[in-house]
């Protein structure tokens, strides 16, 4: 199975609402989406180009290579089918393999049974062919098959990333409430900043936001930070692929950039772990870091974005401390950052409105299961109207 040079469907995955910026990012690599969902986007390639999206994509989760589509009503049906293919083609029979799933069929009441079915088949097919059994188990660190089964149709895949893209390997230590680099990435992408203008990231906590426009500044891609990926245990894997374009993206990838990014939080602990995470990024000769208040951050005369993440508490109603904070997040953007972009992204509408300022967009996201919003003021100066209050 010549599955490195042989075209098929691939699936990227990625967290709910992050498609189009995925979607974007796939077509600056030059391939064409044959169809994007909330969840992913789907377009024709071999697993050598998942070899670069994996590598390239900021925003993925996952890198899916269609091995065959087929109905399959039960257990049994799915067994059966899952015998034919050619499984000592691509993994090999001294190896180790793990399944995962993503399945809605009445006979299925746990997705551990079809992952069971799946293994099962697998090792069968390899036995019976190899006269050896390959290893099988739940770390995903080596070649990870997936299964896509919805009614009677199912899709049977190679996952080429193996662990999940969405997390970028710098953030060793997490802090609180860190937000996914996949969503922090894609909310950047949605200001629309320009990547060579001030970038401004008041209560940073470990500096997931800082860190992600400094990577995308300079053109590094967090695929650089991994060596290690589904595709890499896949049967008939050319090394040579995988560093020739790894080397592409290191060559590419800018030291410095001619502007500021400055990171601040109130708490040293925080300021401490998103420095340490900036420099496992390679990032923070880049980025000035201080502690104080957000209303203290600098704000460098030359304009660009300024963005927030502030804590949210639960999703409704107002908590009068955190009320306090948002009502001074808006004074602050309203009174020092003019000329700025402001950018607060939260889960909380009751929140949101005591910012004070009226949104020109509200861009929607969830940050897990929570619907969030990443609302965008335009803090106008001189000739330009004023900030509205609501
Ligand atoms: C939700 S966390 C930010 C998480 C961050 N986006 C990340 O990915 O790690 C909010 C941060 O705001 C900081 N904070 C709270 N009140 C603050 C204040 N008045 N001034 C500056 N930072 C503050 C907290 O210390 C915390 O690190």
């Amino acid at each position: 199975m010549q599955v490195f040079h042989t075209e098929n469907k691939i699936i990227i995955t990625c967290n709910k609402r992050l498609s189009p910026y995925l979607q974007q990012e796939v077509e600056d690599l030059g391939f064409k989406p044959v169809r994007v969902f909330q969840t992913g986007v789907e377009l024709l390639g071999t697993v050598t180009d998942c070899i670069a999206l994996n590598l390239n994509l900021r925003c993925a989760s996952q890198v899916l290579y269609l091995i065959k589509s087929f109905k399959a009503a039960d257990p049994k049906e799915l067994y059966e089918e899952l015998l034919t293919i050619e499984w000592e083609q691509l993994i090999d029979f001294s190896g180790y393999f793990s399944v995962t799933s993503n399945v809605n069929n009445e006979h299925i009441l746990t997705p551990l049974f079809a992952n069971v079915k799946v293994k099962d088949a697998i090792v069968d097919r390899i036995k019976s062919v190899k006269g050896i059994r390959p290893n099988s188990g739940a770390e995903a660190n080596k070649t990870v098959v997936h299964l896509y089964w919805q009614d009677s149709d199912a899709d049977i895949f190679l996952d080429t990333s193996g662990e999940t893209l969405a997390k970028h390997s710098y953030r060793k230590i997490p802090g609180k409430a860190p937000m996914l680099e996949a969503l922090a990435t894609s909310t950047i992408m949605a200001t629309n900043w320009d990547r060579k203008s001030t970038f401004i990231n008041p209560m940073c906590g470990s500096g997931t936001l800082a860190i992600e426009a400094a990577l995308l500044a300079t053109d590094k891609h967090p695929g650089l930070f991994r060596m290690n990926y589904g595709f890499m245990h896949i049967m008939g894997y050319d090394e040579t692929v995988f560093f020739t374009e790894r080397r592409k993206l290191k060559d590419k990838a800018k030291k410095e950039t001619g502007f500021k990014i400055i990171a601040t939080d109130i708490s040293d602990d925080a300021v401490d772990i998103a420095q340490k995470n900036a420099k496992t990024a390679g990032v923070d000769h880049l980025i000035e870091f201080s502690v104080c208040d957000f209303a203290d951050t600098p704000v460098p005369e030359e304009p660009g974005v300024i963005m927030f993440n502030p804590e949210y508490g639960e999703r409704l109603g107002v908590h009068t401390k955190l009320e306090a904070t948002y009502k001074r997040i808006g004074d602050f953007m309203k009174k020092d950052c003019l000329g700025y972009r402001g950018y607060v992204f939260t889960g909380n509408p009751d929140l949101a409105k005591v910012i004070g300022l009226k949104a020109s967009r509200r861009i929607e996201f969830y940050n897990g299961k929570l619907d969030c919003r990443l609302l965008e003021y335009e803090l106008y100066t001189g000739s330009k109207r004023e900030p509205k209050e609501v």
